[in-house]
């Protein structure tokens, strides 16, 4: 690379069942990454706000109803919309942690609403890549003991279930890093942390490119 380019920053996605404490997990990752010194942008998705999140919003809570494959579409679109986005950011040299992404996406569209895996990843190719997931590890029945679940659709036993199984499409990825959510929230953090670290470091040495989905 050029003598004095800005090394690029790492994207870096947490994923995990509802109630796998992947949001609390995303946000203690981005404060200690502060706190070190780096440049963070946090984000989610769903991003609940924009035209679109409003109608993911009103979809997850049961006061719409779209067609199976029009409900995936519109959590792809929500993506699509963020990439220039994250690609600016990354290529300033600011780590992206995203809470969810392009694998809920397919875990959550095939697994609960059954739709074919392959078309579920057709809508996202061609998305950023992330440098690294966090899977937070929690089984659908330790998910459901914790308490709160909501009234939200798909925030049900046998749904997450099917979910579960759908994630594990992605476990043998060389990206993908299984965490175990039912350690307590400080060692998993740290851990994530210490992980999360090497990526940076390491992306920001190899000067690797940003690839996109699904390489
Ligand atoms: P969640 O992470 O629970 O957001 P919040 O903290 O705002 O409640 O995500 C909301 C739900 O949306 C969750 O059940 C997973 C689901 N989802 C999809 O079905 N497809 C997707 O592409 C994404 C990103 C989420
Ligand atoms: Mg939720």
């Amino acid at each position: 690379s050029c003598v004095g380019a800005m090394p690029r920053g790492a994207f870096i996605v947490f994923e995990g069942l509802d109630r796998s404490g992947k949001s609390s997990q995303s946000q203690r990752l981005a404060a200690s990454l502060k706190d070190k010194g780096h440049d963070v942008k946090a984000i989610r998705f769903p991003n609940r706000e924009g035209p679109l999140g409003q109608l993911i919003d009103a979809f997850l809570r049961k006061d719409i109803d779209f067609t199976k494959r029009t409900c995936h579409h519109l959590f792809s679109s929500d993506r699509w919309e963020k990439q220039c986005e994250i690609q600016a950011a990354v290529l300033s040299g600011t780590t992206v942690i995203s809470d969810r992404y392009a694998f809920s996406g397919v875990a959550y569209s095939s697994g609960a609403e059954g739709l074919p895996l392959e078309w579920c990843k057709n809508a996202d190719s061609g998305l950023i890549a992330p440098d690294t997931v966090f899977y937070i590890d929690v089984s659908p029945e330790e998910a459901n003991r914790r308490k709160g679940y909501g009234a939200e659709r798909y925030e049900k036993l046998e749904i997450q279930r099917r979910v579960y199984s759908s994630y594990m499409h992605f476990s043998t990825q060389p990206y993908w890093h299984a965490i175990d959510g039912t350690k307590d929230i400080d060692s998993i953090a740290a851990e994530v942390c210490v992980k999360a670290e090497q990526v940076v470091s390491s992306v920001a040495a190899s000067d690797a490119p940003v690839t996109t989905l699904w390489d």
